[in-house]
């Protein structure tokens, strides 16, 4: 089975054996209760390195005080074992204290890209994101690191934290997994009861109207989200947070469709918060 380090030395004398003998390390890293999202990450980390390290941590930092950290999801075990079935080989699963001892201060704060979107309802997440990947950035020293596309805003944010703070390394981003009726996959999904299950499908069907819209030659950024924005609102159940139209680069609003674009938006349906999104070159 998998190995399972939980302090820092430990991950750094696994990782600096490997070096030594010229393997290059790719880092997934995630907050656990892994699903199949995680997995083709992973499965794209073991492809494309000599050895995979997944990072399991619920990062207290990134949650605000009325948000999900209690709750949020986790199973070790199951962690274990998708990533021993998909090649990886190290589990870097460290306890808060580990991450964040007493007189920790420092943190990573970024300005421009985190304000828009979820930055708006959620607006310390990302310098908790930013802090817990540098960290781990410089933990493990990956060649290379994977990120979901689903979390759109904040893979714009960890590329613009690489090139800005000069880390060596390389960040992959891998499309959305979605489940079989369209659903993006989420370990939040698990909140979601049967009736609300269903109603979760609107966030996919309003990204397939907005993908359609800009694909038949829609400029509007305005006709999209409106299009877009009734539609979900026709689910009884559903309560949007945002719907936007941004550079997929910098995360600014856009009023023409033109050039790299994130379409992204973010639904309450109950009390579980979900995000969806496509993003378009034209
Ligand atoms: O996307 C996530 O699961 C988290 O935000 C991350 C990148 C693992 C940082 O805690």
């Amino acid at each position: 089975m998998i190995k399972v380090v939980s302090a820092v030395k430990d991950v750094r004398a696994v990782v600096n054996e490997w070096k030594s003998q010229g393997l290059s390390v790719g880092l997934v890293p995630t907050m656990g209760y892994l699903h199949e999202g995680h997995q083709s990450l992973i499965k794209r980390a073991v492809a494309e390195n000599d050895r995979v390290v997944v990072s399991v941590f619920v990062n207290p930092i990134q949650f605000a005080p009325n948000e999900d950290l209690a709750t949020y999801p986790r199973d070790l075990e199951a962690d274990k074992k998708l990533c021993d079935a998909t090649g990886a080989n190290l589990i870097f699963h460290p306890e808060p204290a580990e991450m964040y001892p007493d007189g920790f201060s420092t943190h990573i704060n970024m300005d421009g890209l985190t304000k828009e979107l979820c930055g708006k309802t959620r607006p310390t997440h990302f310098g908790g994101v930013c802090t817990v990947v540098g960290k781990l950035f410089n933990i493990v020293k990956p060649d290379k690191a994977y990120f979901g596309q689903k979390d759109a805003q904040q893979l714009a944010i960890i590329k613009r934290m690489v090139q800005d703070l000069n880390f060596d390394i390389e960040i992959v981003g891998c499309p959305i997994i979605r489940e079989a009726d369209g659903l993006a996959k989420s370990s939040r999904n698990t909140y979601l009861n049967t009736e609300e299950r269903k109603a979760a499908l609107i966030l996919s069907k309003a990204v397939k109207l907005g993908e359609d819209m800009v694909k038949n030659g829609e400029t509007d950024s305005k006709a999209v989200i409106k299009a877009m924005s009734d539609l979900i609102c026709s689910e009884p159940l559903a309560k949007i947070d945002y719907v936007d139209v941004v550079n997929a680069l910098t995360i600014e609003p856009v009023d023409v469709i033109s050039g790299e674009i994130l379409v992204a938006i973010a639904v309450y349906i109950g009390k579980t918060r979900l995000i969806d999104n496509f993003m378009i070159s034209c």
